[in-house]
């Protein structure tokens, strides 16, 4: 039997990109879904492909999670329909590849709110009614970025540096509720993620193509990670070596290198 049967799965960021995916990824395994973002229609165009292919239950939310009431607005909605949570993917998030000084206050307080914030928010309301059924399974997307300051996108690394820690030291807390927490650490992966960040996709080439993650193959080996109860998944060789030299290199000599490989991003990738 699939993993799904009769469960459901929140996933937010659904509406394209890596979110997309996972929700194609949970639908096809039997899950029923919840699905969150600002572009309703996108959430509804995907709700209907999901049903007619699988026969999946969707529920489509359009919130805007900068919006400091909506993880609350959309735990009561779900509440009231009597909707159990068995599986809460936090995937929702934007990074901004300028220097900190350049970028505007707007825009580094509402990646705060959406990948921080909200996603905490979020993981308290839905972790509480997991733990007293004694099971349930949380997967924060964060980043390679999570594993090193990265000068040049120092936010946006920092909300990721926080995703990762709250996930590891969770995934202890939890473990005695039965509910685990799985860190999706993607590399550069080919979504929109690199146009909202840099105005940019790539145009000057500036990224050798073995360094760019397949979205659908990022998604997959994340619900796989999820399910075998991994708690820190590394897409792609080249970042899990990268990962790893980083662990025995001197912390300056890693944020210098982050630093030149952020500039080399402002175009996009
Ligand atoms: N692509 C990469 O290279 C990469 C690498 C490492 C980690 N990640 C992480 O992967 C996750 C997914 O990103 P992606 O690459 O799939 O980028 P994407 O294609 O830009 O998708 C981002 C998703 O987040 C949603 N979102 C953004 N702001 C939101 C808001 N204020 N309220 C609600 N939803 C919001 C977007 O939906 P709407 O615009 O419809 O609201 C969209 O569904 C992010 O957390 C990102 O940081 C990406």
């Amino acid at each position: 039997m699939s993993h799904g049967y009769g469960k459901t799965a929140l996933i937010t960021g659904a509406s394209m990109g890596i979110g997309r995916e996972l929700s194609l990824v949970f639908a096809e395994n039997g899950y029923d879904l919840v699905v969150v973002a600002r572009s309703k229609d996108k959430l509804e165009a995907l709700a209907t492909e999901l049903y007619d292919e699988f026969g999946t239950t969707v529920t489509v939310f359009g919130q805007d999670l900068s919006t400091k009431t909506a993880p609350a607005k959309l735990f009561k909605a779900l509440q009231d329909q009597g909707l159990h949570i068995d599986v809460l993917v936090n995937n929702a998030g934007f990074g901004s590849f300028k220097p900190f000084a350049d970028t505007a206050r707007g825009r580094i307080t509402d990646m705060v709110q959406v990948n921080v914030a909200a996603l905490t928010e979020l993981l308290h309301l839905f972790a509480e009614p997991m733990i007293a059924k004694g099971e349930g399974r949380i997967m924060n997307v964060a980043s390679v970025a999570s594993f090193n300051a990265t000068p040049g996108a120092a936010v946006y690394g920092a909300t990721k540096a926080y995703v990762l820690s709250l996930t590891e030291a969770l995934s202890e807390e939890f473990r005695e509720h039965g509910v685990t927490l799985t860190a999706l650490c993607p590399g550069l992966t080919e979504t929109e993620f690199s146009k909202n960040a840099t105005g940019k996709k790539g145009e000057n080439g500036s990224v050798p193509d073995f360094m760019k993650l397949d979205a659908k193959q990022v998604a997959k080996e994340g619900f796989d990670a999820l399910h075998s109860g991994e708690v820190v998944k590394v897409n792609g060789i080249a970042y899990q070596l990268g990962v790893e030299w980083m662990r025995y290199t001197p912390r300056s000599m890693v944020r210098a290198m982050s630093g030149m490989f952020s500039k080399q991003l402002e175009d996009g990738f």
